[in-house]
């Protein structure tokens, strides 16, 4: 039996091995045929006109570049038939080189899941990669071959507007998130109903100072290594065919010039075989960063660098082919590229069919797969994370009389959808998304009496709505409050100083409150904001996010018990902005305070508490846990070992819940200082109440190592904390083990 496993496999890579050389065959033997012109058009890529995601430049000769091979991609073209029109320019070309088509397909492309950073607080891996599956087959069948996800940047500063589209401020969690979505998007590459991805962006664009986008960054190389390089490196594990590189410098030199990235790192280091396309205009903006004189220099600097496709800035098609005569650019920096691009070309079968993802029949299925809305239902309902909930207001009777439906965000649509969201020009997506209102109705509308009022807009300071929401307030057993942000106040170019509710919501929830009746406050948004009152003094509250097409019905089976929320927050809350950057996983400084309330000559605030208002990996469930019976298989290990960690959890409440159980780390002694706390490892459960599970965890040298001071990955002998937690700030059991050498 051995045997014949053996051979399979060893057939089984043969294969692989042999078709990978034939298609280097074909790439060496097309790039012989291609002139400069050609080879430099397949570095080149521009925007569709169904979208602009970018500062657009007029380029009237678009079409008739393509038709003579001098573009090599497009995004932002959506549909079957627009991409048949392009890839027909494309195949009345000279060498017939079919376009690579991409999209920002962050959170869905028809079906609209929550935004990254919700479905991130699921902390359901099976569950996200899915949710990349289903975007990758709706979007493969409408002739997108590539999206530009998953945004993988470590986030720790909610001002930034870009966390909506991550997985928020932990390493750890950030790069299993990586892994499954890479996985989720490209299934078997080649396959219909499979994409390309691109892991964006590289690198460290998180960390903009003053969370301000765009900003420059600047950090430690151990600090980039630790904690905003592994994500990545988990999706090219995973198998990312293409990386994004980003707006952001680091540390004096932009992202898309910068060499050590791209080249020493990336293709050098991790040996990365794909290809990096440039962020929208990342090239030409290398001017503005003050990095080179003008576009000639940036085009040299990108190329140089290992940027291989130019989105949107021209820098390459108009300045490249100079380049290369004035011998300041090899023909092989080209050839380089131009084989990565190719090479991706044929992976995908475009040459044998050039239309082969443009098949308006498969379209018209996929996008109207049932499947795929039940599955965004399940996903959002596992992303709402319950926040707090005394007296047991939540979950609300099916039998209740009367329910008050208050805010601004009650009947919206489209605001569900969140940023970054597909709108396909056919889709009337104040349709097709499932509004909170609506899902309401689908939930009690034949037993209860519904009643709405909007109370307030997002923005400004009109009051006059209150009145009538404090009245329908008076007449319901429980009232339901919906506000938070519009779509687009989070998302790409969305920094924001102040991140309190806006406009007048907190004073209709005071308004609300004041009525004595239960209130349900949900908060809809991309980011973490900053709520205090409410927190305070609201008895329920519910973190809603931007759930997608059903978001209606995910949260009305939260609000009604057929779904006991679940979600986790992946980011740090704070209480004001004057925490920010605030993330649980800090050092312990040489004068910790060791409370709440110790100011004098420690590190704290005289003015604030230094907890954040809601810590990383923290939300409520309708049920209670217990932990209980933590075993270590060994407390000293040499680093060859490992430890087996095992514990119960019993769900001790009265209704079956799901529990992330957190296994966290501290290395108490380091030749460089360790974090108070790590994330390690987790685990997702469902218990039935009463039910116990035993779970258990490894640890081994991995969960333990880190960069030293001279960025060598080690694990250090000396005592280790082990921490299980509900939160980075519930542990419920402790232990220790010692390393030993
Ligand atoms: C945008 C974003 C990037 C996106 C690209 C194409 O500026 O930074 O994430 O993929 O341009 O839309």
């Amino acid at each position: 039996m051995k045997k014949i496993v053996t051979t399979t496999l060893l057939l089984t890579c043969f294969i692989a091995f042999s078709q990978q050389k034939t298609i280097d065959q074909k790439v060496d033997a097309l790039l012989k045929r291609m002139t400069l012109e050609e080879k430099i058009g397949q570095l080149n890529q521009y925007t569709g006109d169904n979208a602009a995601t970018g500062p657009i430049t007029i380029n009237p000769n678009k079409q008739s570049e393509i038709k003579t091979g001098l573009n090599g991609s497009m995004l932002n073209v959506l549909g079957t038939q627009h991409t048949r029109q392009y890839q027909e320019l494309a195949m009345q070309s000279r060498l017939k080189i079919p376009l690579l088509f991409g999209q920002d397909v962050i959170h869905g492309y028809k079906t609209t899941f929550p935004i990254p950073l919700a479905e991130a607080a699921s902390w359901d891996l099976d569950a996200m990669e899915l949710s990349a599956r289903i975007a990758a087959t709706e979007a493969a069948a409408s002739g997108i071959h590539w999206t530009f996800a998953p945004m993988v940047d470590i986030a720790r500063d909610p001002r930034w507007g870009r966390v909506m589209e991550g997985a928020g401020e932990d390493t750890y969690l950030g790069s299993r998130i990586a892994y499954a979505r890479v996985k989720g998007f490209q299934g078997k590459l080649g396959d219909v109903n499979s994409v390309m991805a691109c892991v964006k962006h590289f690198a460290a664009y998180g960390a903009a100072i003053g969370g301000r986008d765009y900003n420059s960054v600047d950090m430690s190389e151990r600090m980039l290594w630790e904690t905003y390089l592994p994500p990545f490196k988990a999706a090219l594990d995973a198998g990312a065919a293409t990386f994004m590189n980003s707006f952001n410098d680091l540390n004096g030199i932009p992202a898309t010039g910068n060499k050590y990235l791209q080249r020493d790192i990336l293709k050098g280091k991790w040996n990365f075989k794909g290809f990096v396309v440039s962020d929208w205009g990342s090239i030409g903006e290398m001017i503005n960063h003050g990095y080179v004189k003008d576009s000639k220099e940036a085009a040299l600097a990108a190329i140089t660098a290992g940027s291989d496709m130019d989105m949107e800035s021209n820098a390459y098609r108009y300045n490249l082919a100079q380049l290369v005569k004035e011998k300041k650019v090899p023909i092989a920096l080209i050839d380089d590229a131009v084989k990565r691009i190719l090479r991706k070309k044929f992976e995908l079968g475009l040459f044998e069919d050039p239309y082969k993802y443009s098949n308006p029949e498969r379209e018209q299925a996929a996008l109207n797969n049932p499947e795929h809305r039940k599955a965004a239902r399940e996903i959002a309902a596992k992303s709402i994370v319950l926040l707090k909930n005394e007296k047991s207001v939540l979950p609300i009777s099916k039998q209740t009389k009367t329910i008050a439906f208050i805010g601004p965000l009650v009947k919206e649509r489209k605001q569900n959808m969140g940023f970054w969201s597909v709108e396909l020009p056919e889709v009337d997506y104040d349709k097709h998304v499932i509004s909170q209102w609506e899902g309401l109705q689908n939930k009690v509308g034949n037993t209860a009496k519904l009643l709405y009022a909007k109370g307030c807009e997002i923005e400004g300071d009109n009051k006059d709505g209150f009145a009538e929401a404090i009245a329908i307030a008076n007449q319901a057993d429980v009232v339901i409050l919906s506000i938070g942000e519009r779509r687009d106040m989070s998302g790409e170019a969305k920094s924001r100083s102040n991140l309190r509710l806006s406009g007048v919501q907190e004073e209709l929830i005071k308004a609300i409150q004041a009525t004595g009746k239960p209130v349900v406050v949900l908060i809809n948004a991309g980011r973490p904001l900053i709520f205090n009152w409410t927190a305070d003094n609201v008895p329920a509250i519910l973190y809603t996010w931007w759930l997608g097409s059903e978001a209606g019905n995910a949260i009305a089976d939260v609000l009604f018990g057929d779904y006991n929320p679940s979600g986790k927050l992946p980011m740090s809350f704070p209480r004001e902005e004057g925490q920010i950057p605030i993330y649980y996983n800090h050092f312990n400084t040489g004068r910790p305070a060791k409370n709440e309330n110790e100011t004098n000559y420690v590190s704290a605030y005289t003015d604030l508490k230094n907890s954040p208002k809601f810590p990383f990996g923290y939300g409520l469930s309708y049920t209670t846990f217990e932990y209980s019976n933590l075993k270590l298989s060994k407390n000293k290990i040499k680093s060859t070992e490992k430890i087996t960690v095992s514990l119960n959890v019993t769900n001790s409440g009265k209704v079956a819940g799901e529990e992330v159980v957190q296994l966290y780390l501290r290395d108490k002694v380091g030749s460089v200082i360790r974090p108070i706390i790590e994330l390690k490892d987790f685990q997702k459960i469902k218990l039935n109440a009463g039910q116990t599970k035993t779970i258990k965890f490894s640890i081994d040298k991995e969960k333990i190592s880190f960069y030293n001071a001279n960025l060598q990955w080690v694990a250090e002998p000396g005592d280790f904390d082990v921490m299980i937690g509900s939160s980075s700030a519930d542990i419920r059991l402790k232990d220790s083990f010692e390393l030993l050498n």
